[in-house]
């Protein structure tokens, strides 16, 4: 296993982490983009063998937590194949709007095609964007959801002040994202199964050992609760919070736009 730095945003003003590797800046989103061209085809099947469908749980919680209404709307932001892009299509009904946003034109297109396939569509858009400068309006958004997405952003100040910047005075972010467990004997199995199964089951499933290599490392590259809450603070966001689960394998931060 590759020794683990300290986790945290950025490196230098050239450089910055991808998994553990120290990468130019510029050539993170690339590499990104290949991961996610790489893994969008067995995406889903990947979510509910790793997780062993716990996913599902997650993201359940994120919405309850969303307050989503009918009429709202919503960015559901790096939402990939749409998971909660389809909850969200129910909640705000035909009076609200669904933004299904990505980077990666291959995620897009699968989780489209999975909502057109299950009759979602007419209160649902989708964009091809980067979270570190949205193409939206300004005060835009009642709320914004970047699941499992964050981590792979470059500048993550970026992502957070342009999120602000979209969001309505008084809408809500909510970041689920992996974190750090202090469980001792969790995080001891939990290391074992990501450097050791996560890399095989890849390379079984989808031909890339990689990929999942690279997911997880970047997880514990991730910044913890703490450091993720300082920066949603640091960006401008206001009465910011965070829910661990499943030990702190995942944490849910939320925090409003003044
Ligand atoms: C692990 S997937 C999460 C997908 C979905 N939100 C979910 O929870 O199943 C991460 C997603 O983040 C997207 N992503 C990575 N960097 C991004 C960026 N800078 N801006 C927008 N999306 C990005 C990837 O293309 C990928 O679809």
């Amino acid at each position: 296993m590759a020794k683990r730095e300290e986790s945290g945003t950025e490196q230098n003003g050239d450089t910055t982490h991808f998994g553990y590797k120290t990468v130019e800046r510029d050539d993170k989103v690339d590499m990104v983009a290949g991961v996610f061209h790489s893994v969008a085809g067995k995406y889903d099947l990947m979510n509910d063998l790793m997780s062993f469908g716990v996913h599902r749980l997650w993201k359940r919680f994120t919405i309850e937590m969303s307050g989503a209404r009918p009429g709202q709307t919503i960015l559901d932001l790096a939402g990939g194949t749409g998971d909660l892009t389809m909850k969200f299509s129910r909640l705000v009904g035909r009076s609200g709007k669904v933004v299904l946003a990505d980077i990666n034109d291959s995620m897009l297109n699968v989780g489209r095609d999975k909502l057109l396939d299950r009759g979602y569509g007419s209160n649902i858009e989708y964009v091809q964007a980067n979270a570190e400068c949205l193409p939206f309006a300004d005060n835009t958004f009642d709320c914004i959801t970047i699941a499992f997405g964050l981590r792979n952003v470059t500048d993550k100040d970026a992502a957070l002040r342009s999120m602000l910047r979209v969001l309505k005075p008084g809408g809500r972010l909510l970041i689920l994202e992996f974190s750090k467990t202090d469980n001792p004997v969790l995080s001891k199995l939990y290391d074992t199964y990501s450097f050791k199964a996560l890399p095989l089951m890849g390379q079984l499933v989808t031909n890339d050992a990689e990929s999942y290599q690279y997911l997880a490392e970047s997880i514990r590259m991730h910044p913890d609760q703490k450091t993720l809450e300082n920066m949603m603070k640091d960006a401008g966001f206001v009465s910011t919070t965070y829910h661990n689960m499943t030990g702190g394998i995942v944490a849910l931060h939320k925090g409003f736009k003044p």
